[in-house]
């Protein structure tokens, strides 16, 4: 579960970037988070991963407080959620395979366990076939599939995209929201931010952003 309790955040004294947000995602669902660019996307994000704190109101993750929790609780944390964000390229000195092993490398898994878990995820994003390629020889779609074999190769229960759509023609897009789609399937939350209306019929929930506001939300329950 996460939830947005009177969340404003303002990156000076004047300027919200968000505005009293309350919001309740419950554990599995598929929810965009839709609006233009400035609407407070991208920040309303980085706040869950506790990369950006509220300057007011409280962000709760699996009933963790994220504001309250100590720096050095912050990386695990993050080790929970698979984040693909936007300032998080694939490293195109390294393999495919390589990049998707890193955050287990780095969290001190042993490299053959690392190995067969990357395999496992690239298999699961339809990349496997491209496991000792270099990133930059992949398409846009496939660098994108790529980088979500990466965010949930920890086996995350979150899954948060920041525009992991932006700059894809419509075919490699909806490869890379089928592949989000089958965590969700799988029982994982997947909060994933655009720009673009053409894939919000597919979501459980639609939340719309503007000026930092939640200015209205569709669920498919009720539009049902
Ligand atoms: N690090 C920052 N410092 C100052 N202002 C920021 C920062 N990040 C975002 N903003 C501002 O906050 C608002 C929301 O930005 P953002 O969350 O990036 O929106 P979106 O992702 O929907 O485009 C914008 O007005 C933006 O200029
Ligand atoms: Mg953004």
């Amino acid at each position: 579960m996460i939830e947005f309790d009177n969340v404003s955040k303002q990156y000076s004294r004047d300027a919200y970037a968000l505005r009293d947000i309350f919001l309740s995602i419950p554990d599995g669902e598929l929810v965009f988070l839709a609006g233009p660019s400035g609407a407070g996307k991208s920040t309303l994000l980085k706040m869950i991963a506790g990369i950006e704190k509220p300057s007011h109101g409280r962000v709760i993750v699996n009933g963790q407080d994220i504001s309250k929790l100590k720096s050095g609780s912050l990386p695990y944390l993050r080790r929970k959620l698979g984040l693909i964000l936007q300032d998080q390229k694939l490293l195109n000195d390294r393999s495919v395979l390589s990049n998707v092993m890193l955050p287990l490398i780095v969290t001190g898994a042993a490299s053959s366990e690392a190995e067969a878990r990357a395999r496992v995820a690239l298999e699961k994003v339809g990349l496997i076939d491209k496991a000792s390629a270099l990133p930059l020889s992949l398409s846009g779609g496939e660098q994108q599939r790529v980088a979500i074999a990466r965010a949930i190769v920890n086996r995350p229960k979150i899954i948060l995209a920041d525009e992991p759509t932006a700059f894809l023609d419509r075919d490699n897009a909806n490869k890379v929201l089928s592949a989000l789609k089958a965590f969700q399937s799988a029982g994982v939350t997947c909060l994933i931010s655009s720009h673009d209306e053409q894939f919000l019929d597919q979501a459980n929930r639609v939340i719309y952003l503007s000026h930092g506001q939640v200015t209205d939300t569709w669920n498919a329950a009720v539009a049902a």
